[in-house]
């Protein structure tokens, strides 16, 4: 293999209807910090919030475009299923499943997937979001040194109607959860699960444009007769965190993603500096992959390109990050705009709605 081996996701980009509802509810619900409020440099009438943990750590980034005059997406062949993110270990999962309901959130799990276990729910605009253990990995039903390689059947009674769904239902944490403690917190993403209509030529992209390996050949437990691949950064040793990116295989021909609020609009990964990008974007050209110029987005710089389904990625650059505008304790507290749109900002500011209700005695 190449030296080209991606080291996992950077952030995930999501579409939103109306950008004050979804930081009330990363922020204030699943317990992201907003490390950078500013417009979409597109289309500088609308939000694009940043959220993400220890001041927007690779890895652990979520990106929304506010699109509010957008129809509602829907998921599909070329589109994102859900996003995972991880959480240490099922105790505290239980306590999300109860600081999520007790927040008005259907929760649906926990789903003992065997390699870890799930639970599910939607965010605002309806894209399903999952919140995963770290463990126990996927070497519990193949060797380490051998992920991958051969179809692993889930035992039935991780299956769709081999299940005890009441039971799932049933566990829960005892207690109410009034606050998200240090030990439930999120560690980012954990997975990313998207569609695809052909197994074998996503197998071969990944391998071939992000040097992924395939770390597990199963099927769907929640639509048992079709099949689920899962690709990482793995070296025969060790599964890489938040590198794994899943496909549920569909059949040829099977209904496309649409865009909209909803849905996932791209999914990025890092790259370390801006050399290793340039880097990226030969090795890209070399495999004859279509991809995009080096562009600015002020906090990483970053080419884009498009899996055989449609699906666009990105390699984002790991510096300089969202200290680069405003003091790292102080992020995500203002409008930043990039210097091209400064010369705007009273007008961009005038047009964007208050993202919350300003405190007594300011206005904004
Ligand atoms: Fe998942
Ligand atoms: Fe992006």
């Amino acid at each position: 293999m190449s030296d080209f081996v991606t080291e996992g996701f950077h952030h995930v980009t999501l579409v939103a209807h109306d950008a004050r509802r979804t930081l009330a509810f990363y922020r204030d619900i699943l317990g992201f910090p907003l490390v950078k409020r500013t417009v979409n440099f597109d289309l500088p009438t609308t939000y694009h919030l940043y959220f993400g943990l220890d001041g927007g750590k690779p890895g652990t980034i979520v990106t929304v475009f506010e699109w509010p005059d957008s129809p509602r997406g829907a998921a599909g062949v070329g589109g994102v299923h859900h996003h995972a993110f991880a959480v240490s270990d099922q105790a505290q999962q239980l306590k999300w499943k109860r600081w999520l309901q007790g927040k008005g959130v259907p929760v649906s799990g926990p789903y003992d997937r065997g390699w870890f276990t799930s639970i599910y729910f939607t965010d605002p605009d309806g894209q399903v979001l999952e919140i995963a253990t770290v463990g126990p990995g996927f070497d519990l039903d193949e060797p380490i040194e051998a992920l991958g390689r051969e179809l692993i059947q889930p035992n039935p009674g991780r299956l769709v109607g081999g299940r005890d769904e009441a039971a799932i239902r049933a566990m829960n944490h005892p207690e109410p959860v009034e606050v998200i403690d240090d030990a439930m917190r999120l560690h980012g993403i954990h997975h990313v699960t998207g569609f695809t209509d052909d197994l074998v030529a996503a197998n071969e992209f990944y391998e071939r444009a992000l040097g992924m390996r395939l770390v597990k050949k199963s099927v769907n437990q929640d639509d048992p007769d079709t099949l689920h691949y899962f690709w990482a950064n793995y070296d025969g040793t060790r599964v890489l965190p938040a590198s794994d990116l899943t496909l549920f295989g569909w059949p040829k021909g099977a209904r496309p993603a649409r865009e909209g609020t909803g849905q996932t609009h791209h999914i990025a990964f890092r790259a370390r500096d801006e050399e290793q990008l340039s880097a990226w974007r030969e090795h890209l050209r070399e495999q004859s992959i279509g991809v995009t110029e080096i562009r600015d987005r002020t906090y990483f710089k970053s080419i884009y390109f498009r899996s055989p389904d449609g699906l666009l990625h990105e390699i984002a650059t790991d510096p300089p990050g969202f200290a680069l505008d405003e003091a790292p304790d102080h992020l995500g507290e203002e409008l930043r705009l990039p210097p091209w749109l400064e010369a705007q900002r009273d007008q961009i500011a005038a047009n964007l709605r208050p993202l919350e209700a300003s405190p007594a005695g300011r206005t904004r």
